[in-house]
């Protein structure tokens, strides 16, 4: 349990000192990056556990991986933190963490596609069931509940389609049933969305996305509150995780600019969105925080801000169309993951996998993620894209 905590001060100021402590540390600025396997005791009586060491072997924590894991705990105000090989096994890990077989976990229909793969496939061959739910369900998803249902997954805004969860609703009802409300807040990070305090019990972050921001390292983090961190540590402690000490450096080095990233990445988002609505082909533009968007009500009331991820629709063309606004970027890339400083698109096909609340939207999802470059570039890019598409249409 970590008690180091920097909540008295202003977030850019927790952001520099969390994670850190300079006197404790030969008066360097970072934490030291321990690559280590074993940890020699001092005597017999530290090897037998009578006389209390803080380190006892690589897998099991080193002051570098407790800077992150203290820096999480203290920005996500947590009973506990744990560092995962990827954002995807944080997810996976939270999940195993609150079911066994015989279970039932709630899992909300927007979900990151590869947490989804993985209820249909080893949580099912486990024995553990999964009933998807519509994003926009709320209180509601209590008439879903079965005997056996014992977590209820969320993820807000989804990172396809951008639903916004009614977060406090759905925890409320899960709560009267002693259910673990999971949250992957990977969009919003710790800084705009305070997932303890909206009654999310275990907060899961893929990592890779904006506290790293350079596209270089995957990583995923879970916090977690009093009552679900006995079982997270003793799964993650169980499954062997561990993350390589270079890693959690540049994770915790990330963290450090992630405010005044996320303010650019916004920034550049506002700039794009008001050239796209000027655009003819651009029925729909899916981000939380602009006012015509269904889910802004909600996102003003619990979030304190919005970052780099949206998506647009584009009106119903012809492939080659699309292949032609896709192939003349110079500035967007075509690849997976997001929350680097580098713009990026890609075209997913939600109605693919929904079940709950099918995707019936007419037109092509385009997802963009606005990296750090001028946007007045951005924007020439996009054009050029656009006027190919029109020429190819
Ligand atoms: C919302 C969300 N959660 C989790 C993940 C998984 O993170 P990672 O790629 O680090 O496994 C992703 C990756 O794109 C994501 O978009």
């Amino acid at each position: 349990m970590n008690e180091k905590r920097t909540n008295h001060y202003k977030t850019d100021t927790r952001l520099v000192l969390t994670g850190r402590n300079s006197h404790e540390n030969g008066g360097f600025v970072n934490p030291q990056v321990v690559h280590a396997s074993t940890v020699l005791f001092e005597d017999m009586a530290t090897l037998r556990g009578e006389k209390k060491s803080r380190y006892k072997y690589g897998r099991r924590g080193t002051p570098t991986t407790d800077a992150l894991t203290d820096a999480i705990c203290d920005l996500e105000n947590a009973a506990g933190a744990v560092l995962t090989p990827s954002g995807l096994n944080a997810c996976t890990t939270a999940i195993l963490s609150c079911v066994k077989s015989g279970d039932n976990i709630m899992m909300t229909d927007s979900v990151y596609e590869p947490t989804r793969d993985f209820c249909d496939g080893l949580l099912k061959d486990m024995g553990v069931t999964t009933t998807y739910y519509d994003p926009l369900i709320g209180a509601g998803i209590e008439s879903l509940f079965s005997n056996n249902t014992t977590a209820v997954f969320t993820e807000a805004p989804g990172s396809q389609t951008f639903e916004i969860q009614d977060i406090p609703a759905i925890a409320a009802v899960a709560h009267k049933r002693n259910m673990t409300v999971l949250m992957d807040n990977t969009w919003a990070t710790a800084l705009y969305y305070d997932a303890l305090g909206h009654g999310v019990d275990l907060s899961i972050q893929a990592g890779t996305k904006y506290m790293v921001g350079h596209a270089d390292v995957m990583i995923g983090t879970i916090a977690a509150n009093k009552k679900a961190w006995p079982n997270l540590i003793k799964t993650h402690g169980g499954l062997g995780l561990h993350v390589a000490p270079d890693d959690v450096y540049l994770a915790l080095r990330g963290l450090r600019t992630m405010k005044i990233r996320l303010e650019q990445h916004h920034k550049n988002v506002m700039d794009v969105i008001e050239w796209l609505q000027t655009q003819d082909e651009v029925t729909r533009i899916l981000y939380p925080a602009l006012e015509s968007d269904p889910g802004h009500a909600i996102w003003k009331r619990d979030f304190t801000g919005a970052t780099g991820l949206f998506s647009f629709i584009l009106s119903p063309t012809s492939e080659i169309a699309i292949r032609a606004l896709f192939d003349s970027f110079e500035l967007f890339g075509m690849g997976f993951s997001w929350g680097g400083y580098e713009s990026l698109a890609l075209q997913p096909d939600p109605s693919k996998c929904r079940t709950a609340r099918p995707w019936t939207e007419d037109g092509h999802l385009v997802r963009l993620h606005i990296g750090l470059e001028d946007t007045s570039d951005l924007i020439t890019d996009l054009d050029n894209g656009f006027k190919a598409l029109r020429a190819a249409s």
